[in-house]
């Protein structure tokens, strides 16, 4: 198992923004970037405003506060993160994207960094292809809000060493998660069980099988689920979910994935839900 102090985070949306947070709460130094100077900003402003928060409700000291935000340097220079022990990537939900991100990164981070992405169910093993370091890369994905949600959902490439899934699993601990260790396959566990559900439950609601509200009410009181499936598809993001449908209908040819035209037209609608405040 390689020793970690320094991690950096690349994408400081939804999904890296808590992770930069956790990471830096559990005493390492975060270099957080992205392409972005107005993403980064806002991903920085999100996790002052969490930390805020639990000053407020007694939870953190506000020395503790300004203590873990001064361990968070925000970039917008992939140069800036040639010596971080690890990396978790969160950019969006694109191979392209990630592919061209990591053929740049792969030239200015050290040679003994790894990689490890927060893919929602692209293939590990093609986004490691590009790095020249396969051996030293591996897929995290961790559940949204990050700094609530207990899991993070370990998937192995093809090439993934021993000692990269061992340390992958180490920092996972350190920063708080449970782990569940994945074989690679189309979105994994969690989300080729949950993702179908919440493409299902805008058909349901596209057909006018119910209102949403019947939907939502329908399924945390009749499956006991802690939100909705609609508010939670409004939390994710519409754009990431539909990319990820896309990737389980692509990847398996099973039409049963399809993606609901109604989610296609609120996505070209710019209608991303909470994210975008549409
Ligand atoms: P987001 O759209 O909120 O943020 C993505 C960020 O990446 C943006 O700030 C963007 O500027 C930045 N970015 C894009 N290309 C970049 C590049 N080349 N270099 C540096 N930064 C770049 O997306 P979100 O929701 O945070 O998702 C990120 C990843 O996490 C995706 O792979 C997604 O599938 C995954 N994920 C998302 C979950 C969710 O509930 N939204 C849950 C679990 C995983």
């Amino acid at each position: 198992m390689l020793t970690v102090k320094k991690i950096g985070v690349i994408g400081s949306g939804l999904m890296g923004n808590g992770i930069a947070q956790i990471v830096a709460a559990a005493g390492y130094d975060v270099v957080f970037c992205d392409i972005s100077r107005q993403n980064l900003d806002k991903g920085y402003q999100a996790i002052a405003a969490r930390l805020e928060k639990e000053v407020k409700n007694g939870k953190r000291t506000n020395a503790s506060k300004d203590e873990l935000l001064a361990g968070i340097m925000t970039t917008t220079k992939y140069e800036d993160l040639a010596d971080v022990d690890y990396l978790y990537e969160a950019v969006f939900e694109e191979i392209r994207v990630k592919k061209e991100l990591y053929e740049k990164i792969s030239k200015t981070c050290q040679p003994a960094c790894i990689f490890s992405t927060n893919t929602s169910g692209l293939s590990i093993s093609e986004i490691a292809s590009v790095t020249g370091r396969s051996d030293k890369f591996i897929g995290t994905h961790f559940f949204n809000p990050v700094p609530v949600m207990k899991l993070l959902e370990i998937i192995r490439g093809y090439d993934t060493s021993d000692e990269t899934y061992e340390t992958a699993v180490a920092v996972g601990k350190s920063i708080g998660k449970e782990i569940i260790t994945v074989a690679e396959a189309p979105l994994f566990c969690v989300n080729r069980i949950l993702v179908p559900m919440l493409n299902e439950a805008m058909f349901v609601l596209a057909e006018g099988v119910a209102s949403k509200e019947d939907i939502d009410k329908g399924m945390v009181l009749g499956a006991n689920h802690p939100i909705g499936p609609l508010a939670l598809a409004d939390l994710v993001g519409l754009d990431t979910l539909l990319l990820v449908v896309k990737t389980l209908y692509e990847e398996t040819g099973d039409s049963k994935y399809r993606p609901c035209p109604l989610l296609v037209k609120m996505v070209r609608a710019g209608r991303y839900g909470r994210k975008n405040g549409k």
